[in-house]
């Protein structure tokens, strides 16, 4: 088929299957119950082209970006992932190292299966001013989400990422069918070890709460300087709600399609959170990112940035560090060519009107 050729991304999506045990990769690639959100994310992108402007004398494309005072050197940061040494025995350092290395912004799950002192230090180690946020699932117990922000503080992390999409845990057809429900023996959620109520040397199981509400988020907000990203955000109520309660920045996501399966792809629900919110603090999106336009598309529409879950997964447990770097300088590459190609030198030059659906060329 025709617009299907192999990129180095979807060559790295390839090989990391290759090297996955079957039961890993199905649980690093697969979606909520029939996976339609899954594929919508990416199929949406599809959709949409890009009407280039011409002859605006822009030169050479800048694709720097700042997010929450941090620089980014790509306008492309890495979402949270999961028990990351499942995709690579570095699993975490090396996703951590890689983008230290490439400049921009690592946020670091909760759920990692490093500890977050480990990974910050890893990323400081290659660059002195890395940037990772914290992603934080707030947690029934008080005490437990204070004990989670207290280490993500004393880590230097620069920010918490809270994921408020997830009440419960989203259904895993692939999962179940293949009995995944925790981690091998050998590997342990770090984070998660010597809180409060936890085992002696043990950890304790991530919980998720439907009790969970703003006053939960406004709690979190007293009690921490770092600034919050709400990430699971769609609804453009929601958006605002979010911006009156004092967040930083949203994260328009569905959590990869992991969560709510009849959630739209992120890249339609954009454009109403824009309209909501864009005027009062950064916008950033993730969900089905796989090439320079899509990020371009997404930038066009009023985000500030975009994050990759899975390419920097598949760059992972093809290549290691190695890869996840290597999934981040094409995306870089990717988005300078086309930002020029569009007649912009930075992202402040993309007008939403450069946005099109397909198909609907002749009204
Ligand atoms: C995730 N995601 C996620 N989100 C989060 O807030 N905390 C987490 O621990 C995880 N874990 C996780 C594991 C795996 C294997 C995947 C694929 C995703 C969601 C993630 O942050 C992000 O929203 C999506 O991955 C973005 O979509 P793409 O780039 O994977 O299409």
């Amino acid at each position: 088929d025709s617009g299907d050729a192999p990129t180095v991304l979807s060559e790295l999506r390839e090989k990391a299957g290759t090297r996955l045990d079957p039961v890993h990769r199905d649980f690093f690639e697969g979606g909520a119950d029939a996976e339609i959100a899954l594929a919508e994310n990416e199929r949406a992108f599809r959709r949409l082209a890009l009407l280039p402007r011409i002859l605006r004398g822009s030169g050479p494309a800048d694709t720097a970006v700042t997010l929450l005072g941090d620089r980014a050197a790509l306008p492309v940061f890495v979402s949270p992932t999961a028990f990351q040494r499942l995709a690579h025995p570095d699993g975490e350092l090396a996703t951590a190292r890689a983008t230290a290395a490439a400049g921009t912004v690592l946020i670091t799950s909760m759920a990692s299966t490093t500890a977050v002192a480990e990974v910050t230090a890893a990323a400081r180690a290659v660059r002195a001013d890395a940037a990772v946020w914290f992603q934080l699932y707030l947690q029934p117990s008080p005490e437990v989400t204070d004990a989670l922000v207290r280490r993500a503080e004393r880590a230097g992390c620069g920010a918490l990422v809270v994921t408020a999409d997830s009440p419960v845990f989203g259904h895993r057809a692939r999962d179940d069918r293949n009995g995944f429900h925790d981690l091998p023996a050998g590997f342990a959620a770090e984070n998660m070890r010597d809180l409060p109520g936890a085992p002696q040397g043990g950890t304790l199981d991530i919980a998720m709460s439907p009790g969970l509400s703003w006053d939960d988020l406004r709690r979190l907000r007293a009690a921490t300087r770092l600034p919050i990203v709400l990430k699971g955000v769609l609804h453009p109520d929601d958006a605002r709600r979010a911006a009156d309660e004092g967040v930083a920045a949203l994260l328009v996501s569905n959590h990869g399609g992991r969560q709510l399966d009849a959630a739209p792809a992120t890249v339609e629900a954009l454009p109403a959170v824009v309209a909501a919110v864009g005027d009062r603090l950064p916008v950033l999106l993730d969900g089905g990112v796989r090439s320079g336009s899509d990020v371009v598309i997404a930038l066009a529409l009023g985000a500030t940035a975009v994050g990759v879950g899975r390419p920097v997964l598949w760059g992972l447990a093809a290549e290691g560090e190695a890869g996840v770097a290597r999934v981040l300088e094409q995306l870089r590459a990717e988005v300078a060519h086309v930002l020029t190609l569009c007649g912009a030198r930075d992202s402040g030059d993309l007008t939403r009107d450069q946005v099109v659906v397909r198909g609907l060329g002749v009204a």
